[in-house]
């Protein structure tokens, strides 16, 4: 990509094709220190007061700017990689991570060391790639004393607080609102699927595990969305375009969402899993329609529960896991109360925590 001009307007060509820049646009970016704040790189200007009838009197480019004389009386000088970096129209930190799609093979995963100054580190920016190309990341040597997972929620960005509290205590539990809270075990399922929006990811941090059962599982649901693509598309078209209600019930709330068991972006790739079995209903369909779908999600089940995609390991006092909800399920073998305590506190963070602290830790170390 290329800038070049041509009777005081400005092209982007990349060779073959070349296309015309808008005025405006360019009007917009001029970041001269009475137009734009340097610290927050926000505008000191409200663009949408300008006459809409911006043309360029006069351009010119030098090695790395692009000079321009607006026809409001405007001069700037805007700088050439920084407007090249808005040609390409993408995220280039968060969606250049290719996700790795791992099933019950997956070895060797690294664990990341919990010291001093680590939410400033080099170390955990290499832990949020990590996560992002697998879904889940392990912490270990996390201190077990005073709720410190909120500690560390908040140095990477916002607790997201649900109505089991800021943080929760998974134990077993006389009168439980989850079976969560019980020492039965869970297959694997997504966290709070009747929420709008639903938490992005799971934090668990384990402070006592003196029992022989109670491993944690987790399943990739986006090499599990994948697979069912490919052997059977007719199963993945219907649960990526029927929504179902997913709802809870307790003493004080009742939270009720509606959304695909394989949600899809807007370019019809993965997005989102949602799988809750004890609390989705689907609409009455069409019977032949129902017998699909319900074909389909016996399927999706089978496959999310199969020993093939699932690994299963035991988190030690200390382990901190941080969960991506909407593209993992997680669960855990049942253990014996009899033999000890269990103990793990969890807690929610939303994508802009992760993703933002991505991109300050790019930022400041220049990667
Ligand atoms: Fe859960």
């Amino acid at each position: 990509m290329k800038i070049e001009l041509n009777e005081n307007k400005v092209y982007l060509s990349n060779g073959s094709l070349k296309k015309e820049i808008h005025p405006f646009w360019l009007r917009e970016r001029v970041d001269g220190e009475e137009f734009l704040d340097k610290g927050t790189q926000q505008r000191l200007f409200d663009p949408t007061t300008l006459n809409s009838e911006i043309s360029i009197n006069k351009a010119n480019i030098t090695e790395k700017f692009l000079e321009i004389d607006f026809n409001d009386g405007v001069n700037s000088k805007l700088d050439i990689n920084k407007l090249a970096l808005e040609f390409s129209n993408e995220d280039n930190v968060i969606k250049s991570i290719a996700k790795i799609k791992w099933n019950s093979n997956l070895k060797n995963i690294k664990n990341f060391e919990y010291q001093d100054d680590f939410f400033e580190s080099k170390e955990m920016h290499d832990l949020l790639i990590s996560f992002y190309k697998y879904g889940f990341v392990i912490i270990k040597n996390i201190p077990t004393k005073g709720n410190f997972i909120i500690k560390f929620a908040n140095s990477i960005g916002s607790v997201r607080r649900t109505n089991f509290g800021e943080y929760f205590d998974v134990k077993s539990k006389k009168d439980p609102n989850d079976l969560a809270y019980t020492s039965l075990g869970l297959s694997p399922h997504t966290d709070n699927p009747y929420r709008n929006p639903v938490p992005c990811i799971q934090l668990l941090h384990c402070i006592e595990s003196e029992v022989s059962g109670g491993l944690s599982t987790l399943v990739d649901g986006f090499t599990v969305t994948e697979d069912l693509k490919n052997e059977n598309s007719d199963f993945y078209k219907i649960l990526s375009e029927v929504k179902v209600r997913f709802k809870f019930i307790d003493k004080e709330v009742v939270l009720e969402d509606w959304s695909e068991l394989i949600k899809l972006n807007d370019d019809k790739n993965f997005k989102q899993v949602r799988f809750s079995p004890r609390m989705d209903y689907v609409p009455i369909l069409e019977k032949e329609k129902l017998d699909l779908y319900y074909k389909s999600r016996k399927k999706l089940s089978e496959m999310y529960n199969s020993d093939n995609y699932r690994i299963e390991f035991k988190l030690k006092s200390g382990d901190l896991m941080m969960i991506d909800n909407y593209r993992l399920l997680h669960g855990r073998t049942a253990y014996n109360t009899k033999e000890g305590n269990r103990f793990l506190q969890g807690c929610y963070i939303d994508y802009d925590s992760t993703e933002g602290k991505l991109r300050h830790l790019k930022r400041k170390f220049n990667l």
